[in-house]
Order: C-alpha cells, then sequence, then structure tokens
C-alpha cells in the first residue's frame, strides 16, 4: 500500500455519468488552486500512468463483450493500482493537491451497481488493491438518466464500449452514484449537474474553501 500516509497533498475526485460536465469542471479547478499558488495536478481514470494508459485502451475499446464485469472490474484495479503507485502518491508526497478524473467511486457505480456486479464484489477487489486509502474530497456530478443518455449520444466518440448502455443502466448508475454519496457523507458531496458550467464551479471551489481550506 502507499507509504507515509498522511500525505501533504490533498487527494480530490470529480465522480459521475458520462457526459457529466466532470472534465471541464477539474480543468477549471486547476486554474483556481494555481490561482491560490496550490500546485495542483490534473489526472484521469482510467489511465494517468505508464501502464494505465495501455489498459484503457484495452479497456475502452471492442467489442461490447469483450470483457466480462468480473474482467473489467480487475482491469480498471490494475489500472488504478499503477496510477495510483506511478502519479497519485508521488504527487501527494511532494505536496501536490491532485485532482482525479473519475477515481474507485466510478467502478462502484459502473461495474458493481450498472453492471450489477454487486458491491461486496467491488469492495473485496477494492480492499485489495487500494486498501485504505481514499480521496479527502469528491464531487459526485449528479444528473437525471435520460439526461446522462442525451449527453453520451450526442457525443461524437460513442463508439466508446461504455456509452452504448441503455436508460436501465443510466439509472442504475444514478441510483448506485447517490447511495456512495449517501454512505460516505463524510467525503462526498453531489452537485446538481444540469446547472451551468460557471454556477458548478462556485459550489465547488466553495466547497474546497470550507473543506480543505478553512
Ligand atoms: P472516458 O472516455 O474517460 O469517459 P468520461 O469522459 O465520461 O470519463 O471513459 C471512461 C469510461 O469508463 C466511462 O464510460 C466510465 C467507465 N469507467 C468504468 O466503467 N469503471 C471505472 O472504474 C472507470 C474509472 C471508468
Amino acid at each position: 500500500m502507499q507509504d507515509g500516509d498522511p500525505f501533504p497533498g490533498k487527494f480530490i475526485t470529480l465522480e459521475g455519468g458520462d457526459g457529466s460536465g466532470k472534465s471541464t469542471q477539474a480543468r477549471m479547478l486547476g486554474d483556481y488552486l494555481t490561482g491560490q499558488s496550490i500546485k495542483n495536478l490534473l489526472t484521469r481514470e482510467p489511465g494517468g500512468a505508464p501502464g494505465a494508459d495501455e489498459i484503457r485502451e484495452l479497456i475502452l475499446t471492442g467489442e461490447p463483450d469483450r470483457w466480462d464485469a468480473v474482467a473489467e472490474t480487475l482491469l480498471f484495479y490494475a489500472s488504478r493500482r499503477n496510477h495510483l503507485r506511478l502519479t497519485v502518491w508521488p504527487a501527494l508526497k511532494k505536496g501536490y493537491w491532485v485532482l482525479s478524473d473519475r477515481f474507485a467511486d466510478s467502478t462502484m457505480a459502473y461495474q458493481g451497481y450498472g453492471n450489477q456486479l454487486g458491491e461486496d464484489v467491488v469492495r473485496k477487489v477494492h480492499d485489495f488493491a487500494v486498501g485504505d486509502f481514499e480521496p479527502d474530497l469528491t464531487f459526485i456530478f449528479d444528473m437525471p438518466a435520460e439526461e446522462g443518455l442525451r449527453r453520451t449520444d450526442d457525443r461524437l466518440h460513442n463508439e466508446d464500449r461504455f456509452e452504448k448502455m441503455d436508460i436501465a443502466f443510466h439509472e442504475r448508475l444514478r441510483d448506485g452514484f447517490l447511495d456512495i454519496a449517501e454512505k460516505n457523507k463524510d467525503r462526498c458531496v453531489v452537485i446538481d449537474a444540469t446547472k451551468p458550467i460557471d454556477t458548478i464551479q462556485a459550489e465547488l471551489r466553495r466547497v474546497i474553501r470550507e473543506r480543505l481550506l478553512a
């Protein structure tokens, strides 16, 4: 597992369905932190490290039945382990704030709830691969399932294996994220992803000021 915990840096994750605007918000948050003279690193999952990016390719491309939910979960966690070991933990150790576009809650929501692998299975893999380490703060971008479906349909790159999901999947996904937020109130804040970009960004900054900078 990681050594030297607690780290001087903070680990913030952005979670939610596809097309929920997390990536834009993560970039804007990076600018905000830089403006506050806080060293920060923007990263994403799956990927964000050597090896992890190769696994990203494996997971996201190809036929929908290329991997089953178990194999997929193991691949996400192999990728996550490299991301932590080679990117996140070293940066936190140096005092950087790390902003990650997706992290472990995505596996719980997509594979555990969406693909119905179940919470227990995902948690076991998580405990083995990650241990006790967790984000200091997690934003869960929430929007209605129909909106998630519409936004992914509009996307140009919807050859992505994960964007071929139906409305029932999006409903399970949304419920999953909300359930995770409810069970982890100390670190999770639910954000209404249907609001305008600037309104959302102001809300994120307010939460960061209150929870991490106060
Ligand atoms: P990506 O193109 O990065 O989508 P986004 O911009 O919405 O983050 O593809 C990541 C896809 O992989 C996305 O559909 C969510 C899915 N995913 C999982 O199913 N489980 C996971 O653990 C992670 C990290 C992502």
